[in-house]
């Protein structure tokens, strides 16, 4: 820790938050268990999978089970994929979190694979793994696996299938819905502790919301600043079928049509919470479909030229903004991630060709033969962003020297032009690379430039998981934050990529700050140590007691009212306007009017 950047919390209070780690909330007996929507061991013969490629024979067998005598068993499989699915449009509600669990038994060596399929809008049909375990002829669990699914997709089923074609035994299959595990409340709020120094935000993903204790975590800790995992990227956006039928309809090919649908329920969420975003990204070699630039917008027809990438690059920036802008106006896109990943570690472009074949290759570079994309991107970024919407280069190992030169000399030259605002640190960090230094040498350059600074996805993965293991990672993180406030001028805001361990992009190395139980880690406490920070004062009306009354209040009030949303003793009072014992229309209208005043 470094003097004079963090004055020490008093000993009482450090001594009060470490005993919270000791003795999380939320567990055990307090966990509030959800309902069980289908269990059961197969010992009534009663199945209620059905066969998914059709040819399948599943049947209740008495000859192998892991409890009871019966299990199911399903054989004739033709296909690795073919295999027993659940339908769950009738059993499930969309925005809920469920869990499944499962038994499961290959004939011999195989990996028996949970997976999900629903069907979208368009009528395309996703598959997605959710859970997997290697069985040698025994019997293996399938833990407590969650899921959720949005309101505007159908035929949604969880099915089992494996790598061959023999047969798989299931027993014991219990889907319930999730246990909603109370956050800790008495914790400090990360926002707070550093709202003197930048806006602390982090990343979530459209599955999320179905986990209210996730997105307690959202709003306690998080809720200045919000970036969508990955909803926002091209190939979320870029709706292949309406560019086509615009093509066939104007006899124009460089007229990209977007779609919204996939950020739709995380836009209406920060929408109704007035949480700012980070919009995240226009222009990417990876998480971009090749179509987008081939001839006929299709991946069989050549690359286009440059000129008219140029031409689709700017109708795709305004489309996305233009639909942005009309589709939602109450949400507050305050910057947009515009180039990301452009440079690679020795300061160089990418190498041409398609990320979709070949991981690391660029289309933007296939196309425009070099980097010479990014300052385009950049003036139509700027010429269809929102007034006051910032503008960054986003990108990672923004450590390594030769990548952050390059980024360096980018930025001056874009800033020189008036194009760009700020420069985005990854931040996809390990405990054991970069140092503190090291990350804080990059930091201070990029500083140097007179830009904004945001750190944009900050993990730190640790291999060790151990008790020591999570110490280690909180010195580390304690480290990182202690650089992060030294350049604080220059830092507008730090943004964690994700909340908890179990639901991050790198989950098998526990990154984040919360474990999966919800409950904050060593790290979270080592980057609250030591900080100074006021405590905001709640005023009436303020349910969420963060210091002022917002439309978070009404929300938060309003979601009460329909039991979407518990408030403790204290915040309760802050709801009761009129104080009659009760919070109810009446206290929301009165808060309403604070608002309007
Ligand atoms: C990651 C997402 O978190 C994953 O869900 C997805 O599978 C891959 O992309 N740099 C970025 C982010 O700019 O968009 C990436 O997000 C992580 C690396």
């Amino acid at each position: 820790m470094e003097k004079g950047i963090k004055n020490r919390l008093s000993a009482a209070l450090l001594a009060a938050t470490c005993a919270v780690s000791v003795v999380p909330a939320g567990m055990g007996a307090s966990a509030e268990d959800g309902a069980v929507i289908y269990e059961t061991g197969f010992e009534d013969g009663v199945i209620e999978f059905t066969g998914r490629g059709g040819v399948e024979v599943i049947e209740a067998v008495d000859t192998s089970a892991h409890t009871g005598d019966y299990s199911m068993c399903v054989s004739g499989r033709e296909k690795s994929w073919n295999g027993p699915q659940l339908l769950l449009d009738e059993r499930c509600e969309a925005g809920v979190e469920y869990m499944v669990s499962a038994w499961v038994r290959a004939e011999w060596y195989n990996d028996i694979k949970l997976s999900m399929e629903y069907t979208d809008t368009e009528g395309t049909r996703h598959y997605s793994n959710l859970n997997s375990a290697v069985s040698q002829g025994e019997w293996v669990e399938i833990t407590a696996t969650k899921f959720s699914f949005t309101s505007d997709v159908t035929n949604v089923y969880i099915y089992f299938e494996s790598g061959d074609t023999a047969n798989i035994y299931v027993d014991d299959f219990v889907l319930e819905e999730a246990p909603i595990i109370p956050i800790q409340e008495d914790i400090p709020s990360l926002k707070h502790v550093y709202a003197d120094h930048f806006k602390v935000g982090t990343a979530i993903c459209a599955s999320n919301l179905a986990s209210p204790s996730y997105m307690d975590l959202v709003e306690k800790h998080f809720s200045d600043s919000i970036t969508f995992g990955n909803e926002l990227k091209p190939d979320s956006v870029l709706d292949q079928n309406a560019t086509l039928a615009y093509v066939e309809e104007n006899g124009d090919d460089t007229n990209p049509q977007v779609t919204l649908s996939a950020a739709k329920s995380l836009l209406d969420y920060c929408g109704k919470n007035n949480i700012p975003v980070r919009g995240h990204v226009l222009v990417w070699h990876s998480q971009t479909p090749d179509w987008f630039f081939k001839e006929g917008f299709t991946d069989e027809g050549d690359w286009v030229s440059k000129e008219k990438m140029l031409v689709r690059m700017e109708n795709y920036i305004k489309n996305v903004m233009e639909k942005l802008a009309t589709d939602y106006p109450d949400v507050e896109f305050y910057a947009w991630d515009v180039v990301n990943e452009a440079w690679t570690d020795d300061g160089k472009p990418r190498t041409a060709g398609s990320n979709n074949t070949s991981s690391g290759q660029s289309a933007w570079v296939q196309v425009f033969g070099d980097n010479s994309f990014i300052e385009p991107a950049f003036e139509y970024a700027r010429k269809y962003a929102p007034e006051g919407c910032k503008l960054y280069y986003n990108d990672y190992n923004e450590y390594i020297q030769g990548k952050r030169n390059a980024i360096y000399d980018m930025a001056l030259d874009l800033k020189e032009k008036g194009l760009i605002d700020g420069i985005g640190m990854q931040a996809h960090l390990d405990v054991s690379f970069p140092t503190a230094s090291v990350f804080e040498a990059a930091l201070s350059k990029f500083a140097s430039t007179g830009l904004d600074v945001q750190i944009t996805e900050l993990d730190a993965t640790t291999s060790d998981t151990s008790e020591a293991g999570f110490e280690t990672q909180a010195q580390y993180y304690s480290d990182i934050f202690d650089a992060i406030v030294k350049y604080s001028d220059s830092v507008s805001a730090v943004v964690l990529w994700g909340v908890t361990d179990d639901t991050s992009w790198r989950a098998t190395k526990c990154p984040l700050l919360f474990d999966a139980q919800f409950q904050a880690k060593p790290a979270f406490y080592s980057i609250i140590d030591g900080i100074e920070y006021t405590e905001p004062v709640p005023v009436p009306g303020d349910a969420n007691m963060s210091g002022s009354v917002t439309v978070a209040d009404v929300v938060l009030v309003q979601k009460y009212i329909l039991s979407e949303k518990k408030l403790n003793a204290e915040q309760a009072q802050y709801a009761d306007m009129n104080a009659d014992g009760a919070i109810n229309v009446f206290d929301v209208a009165l808060i309403k009017q604070i608002l309007l005043a």
